[in-house]
């Protein structure tokens, strides 16, 4: 009886988490999200996408200086991701996250009316000073509205609603942040378990975060092999996600052998 049970979790647990294609500005679009699904993911993150006024002025001026961004203009930037994502729609069966940084929560919702989309992701991640002075990406993290802004995404949403924190961040507790998202409502928590000077995750963050919340957790930071697959879904998250291991296009590990 009790074996039966086991079975059944482990079962269960296998078919139910989720391998995502992690965002990267400038790179994860649909042609290259369709390079990666043959590797076994399930769900690919298109962006991250400027979709305001103010943050795509910060992602001019994050090109100026060198860096990759899609910076689309603003009356373009909805049916360029609607392209993006029916891409991949028309030729997999994966699911479609896009990443989107904003800094009012009107423009999410609106992308979260595109079919073609899945998944709205609120990037609480990104540390380019340009888009922090604006209170967006990793800067999300500190404004006092941060409950309303996913609460308003949540409850007009027509897609479901995930939240990308980027973990030990000065200043900020991680914990608190995980259950004020959990509180709102959202979906999925995409965690950058990023451990400071170390390539490899805070495990012991993902296992605080799945004891003392009930959201679904994408844990994320240095996957580089089947190994690290296991470590983190063995310390409690539910799904995980890959980026800089695939930033070529390719995978060199099969995530259909698990
Ligand atoms: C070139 C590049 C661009 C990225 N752009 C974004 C982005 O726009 N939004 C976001 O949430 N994370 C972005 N990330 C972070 C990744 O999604 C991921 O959290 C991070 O690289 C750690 O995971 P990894 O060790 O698998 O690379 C980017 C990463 C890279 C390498």
């Amino acid at each position: 009886m009790i074996f039966n049970f086991f079975l059944l979790f482990f079962i269960l647990r296998s078919v139910l988490y989720i391998k995502v294609l992690a965002p990267m500005a400038g790179i994860c679009n649909g042609d290259f999200a369709l390079k990666l699904i043959p590797y076994g993911f399930d769900t690919v993150t298109l962006g991250g996408f400027n979709i305001d006024k103010l943050s795509i002025d910060a992602g001019s001026k994050i090109i100026k200086r060198g860096r990759k961004e899609f910076n689309i203009p603003y009356s373009k930037i909805i049916s360029f991701i609607d392209d993006e994502a029916s891409k991949v729609k028309n030729n997999s069966d994966a699911q479609v996250s896009v990443n989107l940084r904003s800094v009012n929560p009107d423009r999410i919702i609106e992308v979260s009316k595109l079919e073609s989309v899945d998944i709205v992701e609120i990037n609480c991640h990104c540390r380019q000073e340009e888009l922090q002075r604006i209170s967006c990406g990793q800067a999300m993290l500190e404004r006092p509205d941060l409950k309303d802004y996913i609460k308003k995404v949540v409850d007009n949403s027509d897609a479901q609603v995930s939240v990308k924190i980027r973990g030990n961040v000065d200043d900020v507790d991680t914990l608190a942040i995980s259950k004020l998202i959990d509180d709102a409502g959202a979906d999925y928590l995409h965690v950058d378990a990023m451990k400071p000077g170390i390539f490899d995750a805070d495990y012991d963050l993902i296992s605080k975060i799945s004891n003392n919340t009930n959201i679904f957790i994408i844990g994320n930071n240095s996957i580089d092999s089947l190994d690290k697959v296991h470590k983190i879904l063995n310390a409690g998250a539910d799904g995980f996600s890959i980026a800089r291991a695939a930033i070529n296009g390719k995978l060199n590990f099969d995530l259909n052998d698990i």
